[in-house]
């Protein structure tokens, strides 16, 4: 892993050290180096952040504001699975409103909001690309196509169990 956390300090490895040095003097580079960071921890913590800060110079509040500005980048842990929505047009005409709203009352989170218990993060996605299987819904890097409300206390036990498994 290229950043370690110890006794609350956070340390970039020397592969994200010339990552940040080959890249910070050019354009665009803070949405880079941030783009790096977030596929190295998957999300954007405020220490990671406040040691970016420190390595490039650049104001927290600037880079706070970049990150707050672009969905993508993500302030908050996210869980262990991601259950994507298709709200795309031919996904939203085919009900997807109605699986994000079951899955709300399944897993007790709104969109963008991750299970207690760490295992999943409920999102609102654009077209997938599979408009033919509409409304479509992605696990991680699972598609499952055509589905109805009632199909999905069934995926949602099949990743808990497989969690579970993976715990013993
Ligand atoms: S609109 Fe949902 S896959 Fe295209």
């Amino acid at each position: 892993m290229a950043i370690q956390q110890t006794e609350e300090k956070i340390v970039f490895s020397a592969d994200l050290m010339s990552f940040i040095n080959e890249w910070q003097d050019k354009r665009g580079s803070l949405i880079m180096i941030l783009h790096r960071l977030q596929q190295e921890y998957r999300y954007l913590p405020t220490e990671v952040l406040l040691k970016l800060s420190e390595v490039i110079s650049v104001p927290l509040a600037k880079i706070f504001g970049v990150v707050t500005f672009y969905h993508y980048f993500k302030q908050t842990k996210p869980g262990k699975h991601k259950i994507a929505v298709c709200m795309g047009t031919a996904c939203y005409l085919k009900g997807a409103g109605d699986l994000i709203n079951e899955f709300g009352n399944l897993m007790d989170v709104k969109v963008d909001e991750t299970t207690e218990d760490g295992q999943f993060t409920l999102e609102s996605v654009r077209c997938v690309g599979c408009c033919g299987l509409a409304p479509v819904v992605m696990v991680d890097d699972e598609v499952y196509g055509k589905l109805v409300p009632d199909s999905l206390p069934g995926i949602v036990a099949e990743y808990r169990q497989n969690s579970s498994e993976g715990a013993e």
